[in-house]
């Protein structure tokens, strides 16, 4: 366990939060894996390397690997960048998700289904809350994922959670709390990631298995980084938040028109699959927030 050096248990609540603001900004900066993750399976096939600026996990015919941050957080912009398996990745998975714990947990996933040499990715994204999910909406990419490390970010904010693939705008869930739709905004999350073997339904719907010979299977993370609020000992950085801070500027960060049509763009040439679209799926009705502007 390793304690923020920035923090002090005998210092008064005002200045907690002060100080947690400060450690917030430096989880900012400067990508270290050592500092912010651990590996938590798979052994050695997840290794950290570069001077901690790099992370890879390798999936093998014995098993998969993992990591986990040690920060939990409560909002934040968090951007990652990953390199995907590449060739044959079919029926491999890469999924990079922010969790909370217990058994009404709350949940943001990105997952990457690899596919056979040309064929698409998938990224498969869906939100948790209270922890029922059900809320797929899946994307082919204007790119391939394998060539270069490209960023996948989650904003998540009091108003609305938004999926960003290089800064464009792919997914948002609104919170329409008002309206009965739970959203996330109580349970402090971790960040996951893990490769593993999901043969059984990820390439189309478990048609396509792994092919082993390619084996070990790798994918690559960089540039790690949270501008968010890290909960320290039950308290949140950002228990009086103040917005004018430039740290602090996602915390009401909202789509500008530009950016309602990049989603748009996305949401018209690149959904693959939207829950909201699915009425087969769900005989008695379509989630309430399907219904929501
Ligand atoms: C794999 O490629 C096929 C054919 O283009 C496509 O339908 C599918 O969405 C791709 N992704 C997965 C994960 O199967």
């Amino acid at each position: 366990m390793v304690s923020p050096p920035c923090v002090s248990s005998s210092i008064g609540d005002m200045k907690l939060v002060i100080l947690l603001l400060t450690c917030s900004l430096m989880v900012a900066s400067g990508a270290n894996f050592y500092r912010d993750f651990e590996i938590t399976w798979g052994d050695n096939r997840a290794q950290i390397l570069n001077n901690a600026k790099l992370l890879t996990l390798t999936l093998d015919k014995d098993s998969g690997s993992g990591f986990k941050s040690k920060n939990e957080f409560l909002f934040g912009k968090i951007d990652m960048q990953i390199k995907l398996v590449p060739g044959n990745s079919a029926g491999t998975v890469t999924a990079y998700y922010l969790k909370s714990e217990g058994t009404t947990w709350d949940e943001i996933d990105f997952e990457f289904l690899g596919n056979l040499s040309g064929d698409p990715y998938t990224i498969h994204t869906n939100v948790f809350t209270q922890g029922k999910g059900n809320r797929e909406q899946q994307f082919h990419l204007w790119f391939d994922p394998t060539k270069d490390f490209h960023t996948y970010s989650i904003l998540w904010n009091p108003q609305h959670i938004i999926f960003y693939v290089d800064d464009i705008p792919i997914r948002i869930f609104k919170n329409f709390e008002s309206k009965g739709v739970p959203f996330p905004n109580k349970q402090p999350m971790k960040i996951y990631s893990s490769l593993w073997n999901a043969d059984n339904w990820a390439t189309r719907g478990g048609l396509i298995k792994i092919d082993w010979s390619n084996a070990p299977f790798t994918a690559a993370y960089r540039n790690f980084m949270a501008r968010a609020c890290v909960i320290w000992s039950g308290v949140s950085s950002c228990a009086s938040q103040s917005l004018s801070l430039p740290s602090m500027s996602w915390m009401a960060q909202e789509l500008n028109s530009t950016n309602l049509e990049k989603l748009s763009w996305v949401q018209q040439n690149f959904m693959i699959y939207n829950y909201c679209a699915d009425p087969y799926r769900f005989p008695d009705g379509l989630a309430p927030e399907c219904g929501f502007a």
